[in-house]
Order: structure tokens, then sequence, then C-alpha cells
């Protein structure tokens, strides 16, 4: 029997890529140049299965392609808003994605903007590498103490909670949370966390604010203007999400007028461009998506994919199915 016909839309880690050649018909993508959607059509056309990532916005039009050969969609990651799910669902697609394997290198890369931000870092890191600093100050980059503080999660999924507990337990801060679902009570008792009913009585009450909501409209510049204008002036903004749950014009008045002290962001409105405004800022700490950026982790989101689609291959159903 010949083997699956699989597309890879963007260079994967050297070990998965070696497992995907051994199992399958693949095409990988050695140059990493990101897909057109021309490109991304063809490969639903010509392979079984297609496997995207979040640079790859998998749209209704590219999705409703005619003569489609694919089936599964198995998406390199755990956000997986570069796809439209309704279109895929109307199209019989069926769409994986890579849920805990990246959970505590995402919570470890908030912790590290939390950081970051509150430690006034990459000013200090800009002063000596532009040969500024002409040495120690007693008012030199002063910032705010974290230890103690209080961190308030906008989402409060698996990323949110491994954040919490390093906060917790690691900086004995205090957790306050907003999240449509209940979670379980031993992670609230662990955490001491408290439930927040707003959104605005978290911004209002949090020394730092992280979010970990999903992209997409239902939570498009959640983070706006108005919310901004309700957190403390020494409080910091981290996002780790998506990048349009903050509207970043918003956010970079709030940061200009001093609103809010400081902002520690991996992922941004319209990537990888990045608005002027913040660029100009000094107050902002800035990661290229970095979350789940490390050796361990991008090897082990592979393996989930091929995980998924040799379960789909074999009949069964993918652990990680989406849709
Ligand atoms: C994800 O998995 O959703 C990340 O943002 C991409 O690494």
């Amino acid at each position: 029997m010949s083997k699956p016909k699989v597309i890879v839309t963007r260079k994967w880690p050297a070990e998965v890529e070696a497992q995907l050649t051994a199992l399958y018909d693949v095409q990988l993508n050695e140059n990493d140049i990101p897909m057109t959607a021309d490109e991304l059509k063809q490969a639903l056309q010509s392979a079984d299965a297609v496997l995207p990532t979040v640079t790859d916005a998998m749209t209704a039009d590219i999705l409703n392609v005619e003569g489609k050969r694919a089936k599964i969609i198995g998406n390199f990651g755990v956000g997986y808003n570069n796809i439209d799910i309704s279109a895929a669902k109307e199209q019989g697609l069926v769409v994986t994605n890579t849920p805990h394997v990246l959970t505590d290198c995402t919570a470890d890369i908030a912790i590290l903007l939390l950081l970051m931000s509150a430690r006034r870092a990459s000013e200090g890191e800009r002063l000596i590498r532009n040969q500024q600093w002409t040495g120690w100050k007693p008012t030199q980059l002063l910032g705010q103490k974290v230890t103690g503080k209080t961190l308030g999660l906008i989402g409060f999924g698996r990323i949110a909670q491994a954040m919490a507990k390093k906060a917790h337990h690691g900086f004995g801060m205090k957790i306050l949370f907003y999240a449509p679902s209940q979670p379980a009570q031993p992670v609230i008792d662990d955490l001491q966390a408290v439930r927040c009913d707003t959104v605005e009585e978290l911004l209002s009450a949090a020394n730092f604010v992280s979010l970990h909501c999903p992209g997409g409209e239902a939570t498009r510049h959640l983070i706006n203007e108005q919310r901004l204008q309700l957190m403390q002036p020494s409080a910091h903004l981290i996002n780790t999400a998506r990048g349009d749950v903050v509207d970043s014009k918003a956010l970079v008045k709030a940061l200009t007028e001093g609103w809010i002290a400081g902002a520690g962001l991996d992922v941004f409105e319209g990537e990888p461009n990045i608005d002027p405004g913040l660029l100009a800022l000094n107050n902002v700490a800035l990661l290229p998506h970095l979350g789940s950026a490390t050796e361990e982790t991008r090897t082990a989101m592979g393996n989930r994919v091929l995980a998924n689609i040799a379960a789909f291959f074999a009949g069964e159903e993918p652990a990680d199915r989406v849709v």
C-alpha cells in the first residue's frame, strides 16, 4: 500500500522531520519560506494531510478549494486561530492541535516577561549595549518588586495555571483569575486563587495582568482603551496569548501616558509587523513569539502532530482533535 502524502508548511525540528520522512510520502519546507494562499490550496488538493502552523492563515477561501484530497489538518501549535474552524467543519476536515507539551515553556516566557517588565530588563540591557552605562546609581532604573504582589490571569487554562503555580509558589504572589468556566477546586486551593466576576474587577486589583485567552473574534481587543484605564499606574500587562487580544494603539497610549508602568509582549497584532508606537517606547519588553521555543517543546509539538495523524490514518480518533 502506498504511504499517505503529507505536506509540512514550515521547517520543523530535524528529529521530527526524519520520522515524517520514514513514515510518509512527505513534502518538507527546507527553505522555511511561508507558503502562499495558492500553495496552501494546492497542498490541500495534493496531500492526505497538511500540517500548518500559527503563521499559515487557513482561511475559508483556502479550505473551500475544489478537489481537495486532504482529510486532516494537523496544526503545529496549541492555538488554532490561524484556521477557520467553522469552514473546516463544513468541509468535513479533521483538525488537531498540540496541547499540554508547551504549557510549561509558555508559562516560563510569561514569567520572564513579567520579570523583564517589572525590573526594566530591556532598558537596562539597551543602556549597556549602547555604551551609555556610567555605573551604579541609587536611583537608576527603579522598577517594581515582584515578590508578594498580585497576579491577575485572564483565562485560566493550562498555561495560566502553570504560570500561577510558578508565581505563587516561587514568588509568593497572590493569584486572581477571570475565566468563563470553573477550575477544579484542588487547583484553586493549591494556589489560594480568588475568582473575579469581571475582567474589570481583575484589572483594577492586580499589580500584574497576564493574558491567557484564545485568540479570534470573541477576544479581539478584549484589552482596549477603557479597560487599560482601569489598571493601576504601577501595573504591568503581559501577553503571551495572541496579539489581537490587545488593541495595540490603546496600549501604546497607555504606556506613553503612564496609565500603566509597563508591558511584556510575546505576541503582536498583525505579527511579524510590530506597531511602530511600541518600538519607540522604552517601557515595553518585546519578544518574537518565543513562548514554545525550546528544543524539547518544539520536538514534542512535532511528535504530537505525528501521533495525531498516525491515529487518523489508522482509522482511530486523534487524541487532540479540535473538530
Ligand atoms: C501556539 O502553540 O499556539 C503557539 O503560540 C505557537 O507556538
